[in-house]
């Protein structure tokens, strides 16, 4: 492939992500740029399907020869239905955001979010076993991101607005797996901060257009060598991570759980494990 031309010829290999909207997807960007970057036959593509045709959708894209896909809102629970088999990842998160299309004609479904969670940590040279995390928020992205430390091994203490959502939560993942959660009270949480290593929100608090309620936590309690971060990435210094920083500890933002996703789709689908660079992160910035 010459940098800088599109090349399609009748070898390359095709992906793309499942949405609607998709427009705002940036997963083309990141994924084009890969393909372009490592020389690789393939493109992917945006691919806009309305609620209701995912599955003659998915079929269709199958039967095409494509390799595979991301799937975004609102088809993650038709997802998670439509697979043959359901990666750990997937069951233990109870979701799904990557369809591997094998050769057999079978359809594989995978999470990369907590995996792509850790590997952001990794990749900054943070040891996510080093010591107990506590957790902010109980949703879909909460549960992904506990389930992939607990399968290290990492204790989590999860705190949540609705402490039944909590409970849930550590309920479906404590059944299975090396290490406890627990869940925390959400009044007072700061109190928790000794003893955690780690402090993770996954909360929509200090999101652009997101709740208006101030998140500004008081951190005096935290270790002074806890790590801080927010999957939140609009803004990239969200108010915890302000905080965090005043306050003297590391931080690591929410831009790079969303690229350490997306590398671990591709190395599913093209076969070779692509790095998150400086280049592909000012790529991803400046379309932020
Ligand atoms: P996702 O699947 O992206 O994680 P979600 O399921 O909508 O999204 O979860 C949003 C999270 O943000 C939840 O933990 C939610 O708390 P509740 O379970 O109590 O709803 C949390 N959240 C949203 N707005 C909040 C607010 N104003 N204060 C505290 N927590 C909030």
């Amino acid at each position: 492939v010459e940098p800088g031309r599109l090349t399609i010829r009748g070898t390359t290999g095709l992906a793309g992500v499942i949405g609607w909207p998709v427009a705002h997807s940036r997963s083309p960007l990141l994924h084009n740029f890969w393909l372009a970057r490592y020389g690789i036959d393939g493109a992917y593509v945006p691919l806009p399907v309305r609620p209701g045709a995912f599955d003659v959708a998915v079929h269709g894209l199958r039967a095409a020869g494509f390799r595979g896909a991301n799937v975004t809102i609102p088809h993650k629970e038709a997802a998670f239905a439509i697979a043959d088999r359901l990666h750990r990842s997937a069951v233990r998160s109870g979701s799904v955001n990557t369809l591997v299309f094998a050769q057999d004609g079978t359809i594989e479904a995978h999470s990369t979010d907590g995996d792509g969670f850790v590997g952001s940590l990794e990749a900054k040279g943070v040891d996510v076993t080093r010591g107990p995390v506590l957790l902010l928020g109980a949703g879909g992205a909460a549960r992904a991101v506990a389930a992939s430390l607990l399968d290290r091994g990492v204790a989590v203490s999860v705190a949540n607005r609705t402490t039944a959502r909590a409970v849930a939560l550590a309920e479906a993942l404590s059944a299975e797996g090396p290490a406890p959660i627990s869940v925390i009270d959400w009044a007072g949480w700061t109190d928790h901060l000794p003893g955690h290593a780690l402090l993770v929100n996954t909360t929509s608090l200090g999101m652009h257009g997101g709740p208006g309620d101030v998140f500004a936590p008081d951190l005096t309690r935290a270790p002074d060598d806890m790590v801080v971060s927010d999957i939140v990435y609009v803004p990239r210094m969200t108010p915890l991570l302000t905080a965090a920083a005043a306050r003297g500890l590391r931080i690591v933002d929410g831009t790079g759980m969303l690229l350490h996703q997306a590398r671990l789709g591709f190395k599913c689908w093209f076969g070779v494990d692509p790095e998150v660079d400086a280049d592909i992160q000012a790529l991803f910035d400046a379309d932020l």
